[in-house]
């Protein structure tokens, strides 16, 4: 059976770490973090994320600044409201939760934000950077820079293994695939297009599930004793995935996650009932590590984005 990564207890020690920070700050420059998390509209799975990002913060003495703003708000006013963002000291990072409406052009809003204050590492810069040998990003996303800390945490070593990321999203697929590639993995990417996705991730050391399909992971897929990391909750709520070719050459439905109301009462929960994108009883027989869903990389990214957040005070940006 599988070594479990403990996702939960690893984010609660991050955030003991970041706690201790913060109280440092505030009593060596009277310096109080500011992260302000913004949000357009009331798609569910969003609101989820966003409370629990809050509520972490006010746990760890980050101050949160809650931007709520209507589903029907003209790009331009949102640009607006993230140049006020740039340009209020007290804010240190700015996160706007994805994926915004139709009519609102992403990249835009995302090439607004001050690249020092980015502490989802989604400005073209900062993912630039990360993408450059020798270069390194002011802030790296908070999903891939979960699933590094999970892999390092939970004692997997990457340096010269073979990785396999399933799914190229912006969010997760991509960045984890250079920061694994950084840290001296062999990586491949599989998507939307691979003829037999099954036959790469069998040779994988190391997998990490970002395509945002439940349960196409299945036990058959995975090399024994490998290192699975599940995340494809974390990219279906980003609206981001691709339709995917099981190992039987099938296409599998996309969009079929469904997650639901959620009454979240603890920052280490994931949203009510997500679901990743790995088969767990078939895969937690086969690899030798194994993040659950919930419980793994969703408390574990909220705890990297309070981490980034109190970086991005240190430097005296704010
Ligand atoms: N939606 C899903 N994951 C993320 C994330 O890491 N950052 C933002 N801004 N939106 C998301």
């Amino acid at each position: 059976m599988a070594q479990i990564i403990d996702g939960k207890a690893i984010a609660a020690d991050v955030r003991r770490e970041v706690a201790v920070d913060v109280a440092a700050l505030s009593s060596a420059h009277g310096l109080v973090p500011g992260l302000a998390v913004v949000i357009v509209g009331s798609r569910k799975d969003s609101q989820t994320y966003v409370n629990m990002k809050r509520k972490a913060c006010a746990e760890v003495g980050i101050c949160s600044i809650d931007v709520d703003l209507p589903e029907d708000i003209s790009e331009p006013a949102l640009v607006a409201e993230v140049h006020r963002l740039n340009a209020d000291p007290a804010v240190h990072g700015i996160l706007v939760q994805l994926p915004l409406p139709k009519h609102i052009n992403e990249e835009k809003i995302l090439s607004e934000i001050s690249i020092e204050k980015d502490v989802d590492g989604f400005h073209p810069l900062n993912i630039g950077k990360l993408a450059m040998k020798g270069r390194e990003p002011l802030f790296v996303p908070c999903t891939p820079k979960a699933c590094m800390e999970l892999l390092s945490r939970g004692g997997v070593t990457v340096r010269g293994k073979l990785a396999a990321v399933v799914g190229r999203s912006n969010i997760v697929g991509l960045p984890v695939s250079l920061l694994l590639l950084k840290a001296d993995a062999t990586v491949s990417i599989v998507h939307s297009r691979t003829p037999d996705p099954r036959s790469i991730v069998r040779q994988a050391d190391i997998v990490i599930a970002a395509a945002g399909q439940p349960m196409m992971i299945k036990g058959d897929w995975i090399k024994p004793g490998a290192a699975v990391i599940d995340v494809g909750h974390i990219v279906s709520a980003a609206a981001e995935q691709d339709v995917m070719i099981n190992g039987n050459g099938d296409l599998i439905k996309p969009g079929a996650v469904v997650i639901h109301d959620a009454d979240i009462d603890s920052v280490d929960d994931d949203p009510a009932q997500p679901v990743g994108d790995v088969h767990f009883a078939e895969v937690s027989k086969v690899a030798g590590f194994l993040t659950p869903v919930p419980g793994g990389a969703g408390p574990m990214m909220v705890a990297m984005l309070l981490k980034n957040t109190v970086d991005a005070a240190k430097q005296g940006w704010g």
